[in-house]
């Protein structure tokens, strides 16, 4: 017997045996069909990937960091040179500490702080992804509005975590976010004592560590697990298609057919798990993070106020002429509101981004503004912009837009969906669609026109 068939038979054996003890067919998630093995259709599980990284590392650091402004900190990094570093706060000293003292603490706290890039920039793949291919339409509305309610947290794990090395330049940067995100109308002046709590900065200090150990990511941990009972419930989205008629979803008995999470998807997206890790610490071994100087360093005139890269588009806008903290917190609500309820916006049945110019418009768009600003933030901040200039560089990314993708409809309209439309019973689909009457198909045609 060839060892490959010994392997796989002893292999089975073992499997075969861990599945009837554990009973995991009736636990385990849900099998998913073939198609679904591409790395695009697994976005979300990238996410979950690297959130784990976060909570292995985060709790490895927090076995060092102290959450304290004090000054007569008693570690021996900072009591050691006593001239220099005396006057720094306790929690950028236990930083300190960390990259120069533990053992591998350099490479953890920087695979940590690019980790928490990473999950943020998968988050927004994992985003976009859906957006340009209708994933959000019926019957995945909720998991679209949990989703969205996921990103927000996301991103307030990273407003809570710039602060606590307490440097400099995260101090700055935390308190103009704390501006903008006490203008926030309503919700504001509410939030606003639980921020600033006693209005020292130990307070705000403590706050923030609270909400980026315990609070943040007890939220992140049941809207995710609110997000992946829908999946669960709706199965995996099929491809994008202009079938207005496509199936959405397929039930538990066709999906018992197709390939069992156990072993299968949990390894396939286990490779792509440590993939991330490997290029994770190749890049923080490679360019290990630098701790910019404590908060308090008289020695030093503070930089220029800068937050992370996700948040400079916003502080962006706070430089333009005339716009106020409270307007540019404006726009941001509106956006989040957009997003939110996108599904309910989008009323077209068809998935393709060919049958939805107006949306893919504003989703290019607003993708194009992100990357402008974030650059622009990232080149000159601080810098106040003249309306004029606003205008000459915001203007062309709508514009170019809307031109390029109305010809591409305009062409579409005129032949290809035509011919679609004239053979619909051959429009492409994945699962096995409903036999309508030609009356019905011309019906759900007609109301997906508009
Ligand atoms: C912390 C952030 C997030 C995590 C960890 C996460 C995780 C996941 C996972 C594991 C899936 C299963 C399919 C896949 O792996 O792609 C999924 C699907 C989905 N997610 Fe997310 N997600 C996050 C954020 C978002 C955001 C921001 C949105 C949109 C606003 C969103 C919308 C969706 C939708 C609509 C599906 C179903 C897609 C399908 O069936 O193909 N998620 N998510």
């Amino acid at each position: 017997m060839g060892f490959s068939r010994w392997y796989n038979r002893n292999l089975n054996r073992v499997w075969g045996f861990v599945e009837d003890r554990t009973a995991m067919r009736r636990w385990a998630l849900r099998p998913q069909p073939e198609f679904s093995f591409k790395p695009s259709y697994w976005t979300g599980a990238f996410v979950i990937n690297a959130f784990l990284y976060q909570v292995v590392s985060g709790a490895l650091l927090l076995l060092y960091y102290e959450p304290s402004t004090a000054t007569n900190a008693t570690y021996l990094a900072c009591g050691q040179t006593a001239g220099a570093l005396a006057s720094a706060p306790a929690a950028w000293c236990s930083t300190y500490y960390i990259i120069h003292s533990v053992p591998m603490g350099e490479l953890l706290l920087s695979t940590h702080l690019y980790g928490a890039y990473a999950m943020i920039f998968l988050m927004f793949v994992h985003f976009y992804r859906g957006y340009y291919l209708g994933v959000y339409k019926a019957p995945r509305e909720f998991s679209w509005m949990v989703g969205t309610l996921l990103m927000l947290l996301t991103l307030g794990m990273g407003f809570t975590g710039y602060l606590l090395p307490y440097t400099q330049i995260s101090v700055n940067a935390t308190n103009v976010g704390i501006v903008l995100a006490i203008r926030l109308p309503t919700v504001g002046p509410l939030l606003a004592p639980f921020i600033l709590s006693d209005g020292t900065s130990q307070g705000l200090l403590s706050r923030m560590f609270d909400a980026h150990v315990l609070l943040i990511p007890l939220g992140l941990a049941a809207l995710l697990y609110a997000h992946i009972a829908l999946f669960e419930s709706h199965g995996i989205a099929p491809p994008a298609t202009s079938d207005p008629l496509q199936r959405r979803r397929f039930t538990d008995r066709e999906g018992k057919g197709q390939v069992p999470f156990m072993p299968q998807i949990l390894l396939y997206i286990g490779k792509w798990g440590l993939l991330y890790t490997g290029v994770l610490f190749g890049i923080a071994a490679l360019w290990p993070w630098n701790l910019p100087t404590y908060e308090g360093n008289l020695a030093v005139t503070p930089g220029v106020t800068e937050p992370d890269w996700y948040f400079l588009w916003l502080f962006k806008m706070v430089d333009f002429y005339g716009v106020t903290p409270v307007l540019a917190v404006g726009i941001s609500t509106v956006l989040i509101v957009f997003v939110l309820f996108l599904p309910f916006l989008d009323r077209s049945k068809r998935t393709h981004p060919r049958d939805r110019p107006l949306f893919i418009w504003l989703g290019t768009s607003m993708l194009g503004f992100f990357v402008v600003m974030t650059v622009w933030g990232g080149e000159t901040p601080g810098v106040q912009i003249l309306p004029m200039l606003v205008a000459e560089t915001l203007g062309p990314i709508f514009l170019v837009n809307a031109v390029a993708i109305g010809l591409f409809h305009w062409r579409y309209v005129r032949s290809y969906r035509r011919r679609l439309a004239a053979r619909t019973g051959t429009l492409p689909g994945v699962y096995a669609r409903p036999t309508a009457a030609p009356a019905a198909v011309a019906a759900a045609e007609a109301r997906s026109r508009d």
